[in-house]
């Protein structure tokens, strides 16, 4: 570890410029958070996360993280992609070895377009943050290219890619601004065997027209290939500046680390218990998040885990952010899991299942099945001409209609005979 200390900062609820708010500290043995003093004697105040997660009770006593940085600060680190670059990035220059970067380094050199409303910077007086011009998409692209080949790269695109290190996830990613909008560009990967930005841009879009609120997205032609870009929903711009909502994964809201997530220990049904205990609108969201699940399964997207979906949190309530990562995982195999818990029978991906235990979203039984039937008929009757039309080619089309995309296993023991293979 380089650092052992990084200042919080937080841009309060409708604010423009950001306020310290704490303390990550490595004692030689854990890492600690303090709130602090400065940031508890402030009227507007709020607790970063609810109060049955870490950090959520404002208090000056020091509270222990574990080794990863668990919770909303693990939020605002980077994520597998991120850390590649990052580490790429120290470890070429000489003397410099991968295992000298720890947590709270990752924490700092992460920019200030990190996902959601934290920052982090080593200076507790004074805000400073590391310097953000967003590079042209054509450099971000051959350099995110070259270092997912294991390509050297020239200085100009190394500081391109480094633009991409604030945001989470483990594809090849960068962040940028157009006309005053902020945006995630997501890249293809040279591990691809199909065509994955055409596949998340048609999942997105079948998602919106499924009636699940969505992130906007956008397909676009760089050097020969596509990109896929996200509008970013935890920036609003206003005319007074830029304010930033604060997010917290649902990892972080059911108080798991990756290795639970990994490990398949999340669950919708826990993560709608959240939502009915602090969700400004239990009923839209918990009916929100169930759509959410039953689609994942409609379409094969398995890749559900607790980082792809989250909150925003004002310190009072939470409301679902709209959603993203929404893409089929083409798979050849008949029958799956999916990412999270669905229902009694665990994670089954299958839509009995999910109706099984409706009751925890705030539906009932035939309210349930009235959604799934519902989105049945639109994913059937719409998928084939929206993934058409955003370029995937045909190949890729037979290869999704197979197992992935309405697969047979879904249907399984389905006790309503009117949604059918
Ligand atoms: N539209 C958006 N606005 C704000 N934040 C977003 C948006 N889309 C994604 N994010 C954040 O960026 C992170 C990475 O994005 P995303 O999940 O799309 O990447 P990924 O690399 O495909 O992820 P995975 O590792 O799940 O495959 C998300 O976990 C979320 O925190
Ligand atoms: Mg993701």
């Amino acid at each position: 570890m380089i650092s052992d200390e990084a200042y919080l900062w937080l841009y309060l609820p409708g604010e423009t410029s950001p306020v310290v708010c704490g303390v990550v500290a490595f004692d030689g043995v854990e890492h600690l958070f303090r709130y602090a003093a400065s940031y508890l004697n402030r009227e507007a105040a709020i607790p970063l996360a609810p109060p049955n997660c870490l950090l959520g009770e404002l208090t000056d006593a020091p509270i222990p993280l574990d080794f990863e940085l668990n919770s909303v600060i693990r939020d605002a680190s980077p994520d597998a992609w991120g850390r590649n670059v990052m580490i790429r990035e120290y470890a070429n220059a000489p003397g410099h070895k991968e295992s000298d970067l720890g947590e709270i380094d990752y924490l700092l050199r992460a920019g200030p377009d990190r996902i959601g409303a934290l920052d982090a910077t080593s200076d507790p007086r004074q805000y400073i943050p590391k310097a953000s011009q967003a590079p042209p998409l054509e450099d971000l692209l051959e350099a995110a290219d070259r270092i997912d080949q294991g390509l050297p790269l020239e200085p100009h695109l190394d500081v391109a890619l480094n633009h991409g290190t604030s945001v989470g996830g483990a594809r090849p990613k960068a962040l940028l601004q157009d006309d005053g909008e902020y945006w995630i560009a997501k890249f293809g990967s040279s591990k691809d065997a199909t065509d994955m930005v055409g596949i998340e841009a048609g999942g997105m879009q079948l998602a919106e027209k499924a009636g699940i609120n969505v992130a906007d997205t956008r397909v676009v032609g760089v050097l020969n290939k596509r990109v896929i870009l996200v509008r970013r929903f935890d920036r609003v711009v206003a005319p007074g500046g830029t304010r930033r909502r604060i997010m917290l994964s649902a990892m972080t809201l059911l108080g798991l680390d990756e290795y639970a997530i990994r490990a398949g220990y999340s669950s919708y049904l826990d993560l709608a218990d959240i939502l009915r205990q602090y969700a400004l609108d239990f009923q839209r969201d918990g009916t929100e998040l169930f759509r959410r699940m039953v689609f994942n399964i409609l379409i094969g997207n398995i890749d559900d885990h607790a980082r792809n979906h989250a909150c925003f949190w004002n310190g009072y309530t939470l409301e679902l952010t709209p959603a993203y990562d929404v893409c089929p995982q083409p798979r050849s195999g008949i029958s799956a899991d999916q990412a999270m818990t669905v229902g009694l029978w665990g994670r089954k991906a299958n839509l009995q299942n999910a109706i099984s235990d409706c009751a925890r979203f705030g539906l009932g039984e035939q309210e349930a099945l009235d959604l799934v039937r519902v989105m049945h008929d639109v994913v059937r009757n719409h998928w084939l001409s929206v993934f058409t039309e955003v370029g995937v080619p045909r190949a890729d089309l037979n290869y999704l209609s197979q197992a992935t995309i309405l697969g047979e296993s879904i249907f399984y023991k389905l006790v309503s005979d009117d949604i059918k293979v």
